[in-house]
C-alpha cells in the first residue's frame, strides 16, 4: 500500500488491540517518542534506501498463472513477505530481546501485515507485481500496481498525498473510523479467529494466498486497454469493495497478531 493504506490498517488495528497489547505497544513506541501505530506504518518504505536487501521483504512473487504459494519457489532464502512477517512477529514476541530491536520488529510487523493484504503484493507476471503495466486512471498516468497501492483509495476517500508522500493523519484517521464502523461481528469472527503464534505460519500463508486469488480473478482482468474514464469507473467499482475489505482484514488481523505477541492471550 501507499502511506494512506498503511495508516488505515494501523488505525483499525490500534482500536482493536486488547488493553495488555495496547500498553506494550505504547511502551515500545514511546522509546522513540511516538504514540500511535500509524506513525510507524510506512517507516519500512521511508527508509528503504538505508536498508539495502529489504526490498523483497515487502511482497511475494507468486506467478500469476499458478494457484498458490510454494515456499521453495516463491520465497528463496526467506526473501519474501511471508517469511519476514513471521520472523518479525516472533522477534516482537520475544520478551528477552532488546526493546529497540522489538520496536524495529513492531515497525516491520505493522507494515508487512498491511502489504500482505494488498493483492498486487502476492503476484507477479514478469511485471514486478504490475509496476511495469502502464495505465491511465481517471486521466492520471500511473501503473497497475499503484492503482492498487493508492489510486483507488485516494479516489474513493477523497485523499491526496502531500510533499514527500506525506499524509493528513487526521483526515486518514477519520476515513479509517468510517471503514471500521462497517465491520460486522460476523466478519470479525471470520477474519481473526482467536489463535496462537503456533499457527502463525499457516495463517500468513493463507493471507498471501487470498491476495493472490484476488489478483488473479479481479486485478488482472479487464486490462485490454487500461485507460479512459469508462475503464477507470468500471475498474474503481470492482476494485474498491475488495480493497476496502483487504484494509479492514489487514487491520483486524494486525491487532490479532499484536495481541498474541504482546498481550495476555
Ligand atoms: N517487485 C517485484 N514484484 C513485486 C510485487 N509483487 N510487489 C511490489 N514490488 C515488486
Ligand atoms: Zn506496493
Ligand atoms: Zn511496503
Amino acid at each position: 500500500w501507499g502511506p494512506e493504506g498503511h495508516a488505515i490498517v494501523a488505525d483499525i488495528a490500534q482500536s482493536h488491540l486488547d488493553p495488555a497489547a495496547a500498553a506494550q505497544v505504547q511502551a515500545l513506541l514511546g522509546l522513540e517518542g511516538y504514540d500511535r501505530l500509524d506513525q510507524i506504518a510506512s517507516w519500512a518504505d521511508q527508509h528503504r534506501k538505508e536498508m539495502p536487501g529489504t526490498a523483497g521483504w515487502h511482497y511475494v512473487d507468486i506467478p500469476l498463472q499458478t494457484p498458490d504459494y510454494q515456499a521453495a519457489r516463491d520465497c528463496p532464502r526467506g526473501n519474501c513477505i511471508v517469511a519476514q512477517l513471521e520472523h518479525f512477529t516472533r522477534v516482537l514476541a520475544n520478551r528477552s530481546a532488546n526493546p529497540r530491536t522489538r520496536l524495529e520488529a513492531l515497525k516491520w510487523v505493522v507494515h508487512l501485515a498491511g502489504d500482505i493484504h494488498q493483492p498486487m503484493h502476492a503476484v507477479d507476471d514478469d511485471d514486478k507485481g504490475g509496476n511495469t503495466v502502464q495505465a491511465q486512471f481517471f486521466g492520471i498516468g500511473t501503473n497497475l500496481h499503484s492503482v492498487w497501492d493508492g489510486r483507488v483509495i485516494e479516489h474513493q476517500l477523497d485523499l491526496k498525498l502531500g510533499p514527500n508522500y506525506s499524509i493528513d493523519r487526521t483526515a486518514v484517521a477519520a476515513r479509517a473510523k468510517q471503514l471500521e464502523a462497517g465491520i460486522t461481528p460476523a466478519e470479525l469472527a471470520q477474519w481473526a479467529p482467536a489463535g496462537t503464534l503456533a499457527t502463525l505460519d499457516t495463517r500468513v500463508v493463507d493471507w498471501a494466498n487470498e491476495s493472490h486469488h484476488i489478483a488473479r480473478t479481479i486485478a488482472y482482468t479487464d486490462l485490454a486497454k487500461p485507460s479512459g474514464v469508462a475503464w477507470s469507473e468500471r475498474y474503481q467499482a470492482k476494485a474498491w469493495p475488495v480493497i476496502r475489505e483487504r484494509l479492514e482484514q489487514g487491520g483486524v488481523r494486525l491487532a490479532e497478531i499484536l495481541d498474541e505477541a504482546l498481550g495476555s492471550r
